[in-house]
């Protein structure tokens, strides 16, 4: 079985590189005790580097909450994934609804994607839905959201995508969604990228729940949910916290 996989989104988060570092140490002590547990930690770009281990750590890996669409040159402030991967960043969020919210569009994370791609590092790819409703027309949504950031991208990469499903409505709120309609709509998510790519790479794909979590409701989502991790906000800055998440998460058979 493979382990399951927590992503820490830190967001603009914490304040300092004192605070960072302290956090990201806690982690790594902790990682190095799972069994059935992998953990990324996606600090701001400036913080990135110094939380990097200097030897390999076990289960613990850095991520970037973003890269720019392009490769190289004139774009200010913008930050290549070439630059992320020299600085041992395994993983890119892309898409994420933050970013979607300040006019990021499908064809842009399609561009980002390819970067983090075209550089070897794995891509988190976020999808969600802004509000439900009866009639199910937010399949739909969902459905063309992960269809137009993938129609560009080569089979190849497939093994390379992890798909993050964050209902928009569940991100910042007190609540994350009922585990069992997180088990409906991940099945959904993997139907559809199978028809993007292939049946095997469905079945394959590691799909993450996002919005909400915290380490009182984490379990239940792997057990119910049936997901094969958690991308966590919040409780993801919160050290104490995300310890407990992590071992009640490596906890779950
Ligand atoms: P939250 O954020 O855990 O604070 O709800 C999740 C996310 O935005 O990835």
């Amino acid at each position: 079985m493979n382990k399951k996989l927590i992503v820490g989104n830190w967001k603009m988060n914490p304040a300092t590189l004192a605070e960072a570092k302290k956090i990201a140490q806690k982690v790594k002590k902790v990682s190095a005790n799972l069994l059935h547990a992998e953990v990324v930690i996606c600090p701001p770009f400036p913080f990135i580097a110094s939380c990097v281990s200097k030897k390999t750590t076990k289960n613990f890996h850095i991520g970037a909450q973003s890269t720019s669409t392009e490769e190289s040159g004139a774009h200010t402030g913008e930050v290549s994934a070439k630059m992320l991967k020299d600085l041992a960043v395994e993983y890119v969020i892309v898409g994420h609804s933050e970013e979607r919210a300040r006019g990021d569009t499908d064809q842009n994370i399609s561009r980002r994607l390819k970067q983090v791609l075209d550089e070897g590092m794995t891509a988190i790819l976020c999808v969600g839905e802004k509000a439900r409703d009866q009639e199910g027309k937010y399949l739909e949504d969902l459905k063309n959201q992960i269809k137009s950031s993938l129609t560009d991208i080569p089979k190849k990469f497939a093994k390379s995508i992890i798909i993050a499903y964050e209902p928009i409505w569940a991100i910042g709120a007190t609540e994350a969604m009922k585990p069992a309609d997180i088990y409906e709509t991940s099945l959904f998510v993997k139907k559809v990228f199978a028809d993007i790519f292939t049946p095997d790479a469905g079945i394959k794909t590691l799909v993450l729940y996002g919005g909400a979590v915290n380490f009182r409701n984490a379990p239940d989502i792997m057990i119910v949910g049936r997901v094969d991790g958690l991308l966590v906000g919040r409780e993801s800055v919160n050290s104490e916290g995300f310890v407990e998440l992590l071992k009640a998460v490596d906890a779950v058979q």
